[in-house]
């Protein structure tokens, strides 16, 4: 009886107490979806959803508020103007200068890494890391991007008109080469083996197995504090022990037979030596090593391969980018180089709306710090996430008529005047924008130019890709796109 008593008086307390978290956005007087105890990300941990479609979903259902809460447990809000993502990202950065961290353990300093710092270690962080994505480094880089482009060229063997070739699976090989290059100095030569070793172990960086991800995954619903204690693994134990592997085996060949390269690794070992107070330690190195591959692997994978594909349902764009690059070519003698892709003007437009209608990265956020008042006088309180929705953003008819249809004429010059510059975020913006923006440009154009210069590409009705994402991926992807690859006369030469 005295046992009955006390479990129904747990049960109530813990109902009001529940009942009492679970208005929070209405106590406060903000716009909010439906909250419960599992918050609305439960469609996205168990996997059934693709990000970008998640978060565009709850971006359209807070219309037409300037933000509003979506979760309590963690808090996390959204904001949707323009105007207040600017504040929260550039004005009030102070207040705003951390994330969400999504793969972050105390104790495993392989989690260390700038994506996931704070303060004064981040800032520290980023001021040594951007040096290396300078217009001078990348520039040097260039002619290891174009030599990894020419494999990929090599390697596409296309004997006959028509031939179908998986861009998805072409562009992965190439990335993973490029991104290997740049911050290993090592020549995967994934494009002469195919799904080798290094691939797959890119691919299991965030869990061995599908459970284990899935779990990690789900561990996102508790507050931060306690997630680093219920985390099952933040990378796959055998991925980890391999790149931590390659990383220490160059950095010792390298001292060994006193080398020295353009790329990355070369950077982090400078800094190593560096005599300051902010020690930059291998595990650093370690850490930093497995992001590069992280942030770039499959984010730059689907950009190239969206921008293809639409070029394939646009022959006439496709004929525009033919005959920029043509012309292009033609004045640099038909060499890829640094000058070359950074003369491009109809090819930055595709580009950018390829960015826009993929999103390819769907959402990011910041964590507020301390406590801060947005323009309207709402007070956001310390620990909550602000959420900015790029897919939502992107597909919002309001800046973006007709936002399925792709149209790279939304990014001349009058159209992009016209628009608030926040309603365009594919690398984030402030302080904490995307480090390795420029770098993935890069690659992405030295692919296209490679790719283009040779072939035209089509699609056929059965080989369409719906606009349905993979769930259970943290970039917008698809698993596969299959194109025709027709060799094709250079426009320079019909006349
Ligand atoms: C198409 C390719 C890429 C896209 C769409 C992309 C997008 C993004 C976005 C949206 C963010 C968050 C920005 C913010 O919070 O404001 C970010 C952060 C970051 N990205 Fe990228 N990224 C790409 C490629 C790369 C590459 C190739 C690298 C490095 C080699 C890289 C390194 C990083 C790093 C280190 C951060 C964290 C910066 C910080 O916290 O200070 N990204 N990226």
């Amino acid at each position: 009886m005295y046992f009955s008593v006390c479990l129904c008086l747990v049960i109530c307390i813990l109902y009001l107490w529940l009942r009492y978290k679970l208005s929070y956005w209405e106590r406060r007087g903000a716009p909010s979806l439906p909250v419960n105890f599992f918050s609305s990300e439960l469609k996205w941990l168990v996997m059934k959803q693709s990000r970008f479609q998640y978060f565009k979903d709850i971006y359209d259902q807070l219309a037409p508020h300037k933000y509003g809460g979506y979760s309590v447990m963690p808090l996390k809000m959204m904001v949707r103007d323009p105007e207040i993502i600017k504040f929260v990202l550039t004005k009030e950065f102070e207040s705003f200068s951390s994330r969400e961290k999504l793969f972050f353990t105390k104790s495993d300093p392989l989690t260390h890494f700038i994506f996931n710092l704070e303060g004064n270690e981040w800032k520290d962080t980023r001021a040594r890391l951007t040096p290396g994505f300078s217009s001078g480094k990348l520039k040097y880089m260039f002619d290891l991007i174009a030599e990894c482009a020419d494999e990929m060229d090599k390697s596409l063997h296309i004997n006959e008109d028509r031939q179908l070739v998986d861009v998805c699976k072409v562009l992965r090989l190439y990335v993973m080469n490029v991104i290997f290059t740049c911050t290993y100095g090592l020549k995967v030569n994934s494009m002469k083996n195919g799904c080798d070793i290094f691939l797959k172990m890119a691919g299991l960086i965030r869990g061995d197995n599908e459970i284990n991800r899935k779990l990690a995954n789900f561990s996102f619903i508790f507050p931060s504090a306690i997630r680093h204690y219920i985390r099952p693994s933040t990378f796959g134990e055998y991925s980890r022990d391999f790149f931590k592997g390659i990383i220490m085996d160059s950095i010792k060949y390298r001292e060994e037979n006193d080398i020295k390269r353009n790329d990355f690794l070369q950077i982090f070992m400078t800094l190593m030596k560096a005599e300051d107070e902010f020690k930059w330690t291998i595990d650093k190195t370690l850490a930093h090593g497995i992001l590069y591959i992280m942030a770039g692997f499959s984010t730059t994978t689907s950009a190239v391969s969206f921008l293809l594909y639409e070029m394939a349902k646009h022959p006439d764009m496709q004929k525009k980018v033919h005959k920029e690059l043509d012309e292009i070519m033609e004045e640099f003698d038909g060499t890829l180089n640094y000058e070359c892709v950074s003369n491009t003007n109809y090819l930055n437009k595709v580009i950018s709306e390829t960015m826009r209608k993929y999103s390819v990265i769907s959402s990011f956020s910041r964590r507020c710090t301390s406590t801060c008042t947005l323009p309207d006088g709402f007070v956001v309180e310390k620990g909550t996430a602000v959420v900015v929705s790029v897919s939502g953003l992107h597909h919002d008819p309001a800046y973006y008529p007709d936002p399925l249809k792709f149209d790279p004429e939304r990014f001349n010059e009058e159209n992009k005047n016209a628009r608030h510059p926040y309603c365009f975020l594919p690398f984030g913006a402030g302080p904490r924008y995307c480090i390795g923006e420029r770098f993935s440009m890069l690659m992405i154009k030295a692919a296209t130019f490679t790719i283009l210069k040779k072939f035209s590409v089509s699609v056929l009705p059965e080989h369409e890709i719906e606009f349905d994402f993979m769930p259970n991926k943290l970039t917008t992807e698809v698993p596969s796109i299959k194109l025709q690859f027709t060799h094709r006369q250079r426009t320079t030469d019909i006349q």
